[in-house]
Formats: C-alpha cells, structure tokens, sequence
C-alpha cells in the first residue's frame, strides 16, 4: 500500500458504512500498516463537540446555514490536527464520511448551492481530498429498515425523511459519477463479509495494496 493514505467511507445513514471502515480499518492493520481509524463529524475533542451539537435532536431550530459552518469547522480542525499529521507520518487514514457527506446532505440533500459548498469547503480542506472513497449503497427503504431494526432513538439528521434522504443517495452518485478514479460505489445490500471483500478487492485494483 502506498505510505501514508486517506481513505473514506460514505452513504445514506443505516448503509452499513461504519462497519465496512471498521472491517477495512482491522484487514489493513492486520496487514501491517499502521492505521488510524477516525470519523466525521468528530475524531478530536474540539470536533466532537461540535458533533454533539450538530446530531442532537433537541436542536430542531438549526438553520441550515448554521448547520454547513458547524461541518465545515469540524474538518478544518480535524484534517490539520489528527489527519494530515497521521498521513504524513505514513499512516493509512481511514475516515468514517468527509467532504462527499457535505455535498450530498447539505448540498444535494438541504439544497445549498454547490458551488458555495466548493469553496467553502475547499477552504476548510485547503484542498486536501481523500485518495481514494467508496460510497455504501441501498436504496432508502433498505436503510430504514435496518434503522428501525436497529430501534436507536433518531439523531438530528436522520428525522429527515424518506425524500430528503432519496436526494442524499441520488447526491452521492452523481458524486461518484463527476469523480470515478476517486470514487468507487459498493453494493451495500450483499452480507457484510461480501461488501467487505468487494471494498478490500477493489482498493486492490486501485493500487492500494500494491
Ligand atoms: P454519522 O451518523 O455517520 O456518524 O454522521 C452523523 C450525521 O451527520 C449523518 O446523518 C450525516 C451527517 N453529515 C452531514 O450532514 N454533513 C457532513 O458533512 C457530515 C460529515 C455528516
């Protein structure tokens, strides 16, 4: 694998991400890399504040201009101190959502102009993106299902909706189709172990284990 990476997972909420970066996250620690698996929005303290403040239900009244600055603030401070030092030192990065989640919720989900959200998040990143990203798909209803399968009390986000999360998932594969080098689309409805050896194979092709 190349030295020093940035991998990133994305998808509609209840796709199954987490645990497919968790699972990639142990294949490549397993591998001998060294490994530092994070999330967004969080992975320091001063980000998971802001986390906390961004999913609470309670903070119904949020504006979504309000809601972007809060996302955007999280990454400027994680990417400088937990991400880019951990790629430098030669770490495989691999991070739970980044950029691809503020297009497609704020942008494609909220309809916030995405040439603003360019910019601003480009300022936030100082232009770093991930090397490589694989977005876990299902459609809507398979997502919820598994969500109220899960019966987790629903966190700020997730009372969105069946139609506000269609546009997310339709978000993010135009997404994948404006960026296929970077961007790969999983199937999130096969079993676990099946998207895990589909993510680990196709990181493969990508010269990731080379
Ligand atoms: P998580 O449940 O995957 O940890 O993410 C928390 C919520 O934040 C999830 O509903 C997706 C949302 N989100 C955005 O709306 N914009 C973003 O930029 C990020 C990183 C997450």
């Amino acid at each position: 694998m190349k030295k020093g990476c940035f991998v990133t997972f994305e998808g509609i909420d209840g796709c199954g991400k987490s645990t497919q970066a968790k699972l990639f996250a142990e294949r490549c620690g397993a591998a001998g890399y060294q490994v530092v698996a994070t999330r967004e929005p969080g992975g320091t303290a001063i980000a998971e504040k802001i986390r906390s403040l961004l999913i609470d239900p309670a903070h119904s009244e949020m504006g979504s201009e309000c809601e972007l600055l809060l996302y955007l603030a999280a990454r400027a401070q994680h990417l400088r101190e937990k991400i880019e030092p951990a790629v430098a030192d030669g770490a495989v990065v691999i991070c739970d959502r980044f950029q691809d989640a503020t297009f497609a919720y704020q942008g494609f989900g909220r309809g916030l102009p995405l040439e603003l959200l360019q910019s601003l998040n480009a300022f936030a990143t100082g232009g770093n993106n991930p090397d490589l990203t694989f977005i876990i798909d299902v459609p809507v209803e398979t997502a919820f299902a598994r969500m109220s399968a899960m019966k987790k009390k629903q966190d700020r986000l997730e009372a969105g909706g069946e139609t506000f999360f269609r546009r997310i998932r339709e978000g993010y594969l135009s997404l994948a189709m404006a960026s296929p080098d970077r961007i790969q689309v999983i199937d999130g409805t096969a079993s676990v172990e099946v998207i895990a050896e589909q993510v680990y194979s196709q990181a493969n092709k990508c010269g990731f284990f080379a």
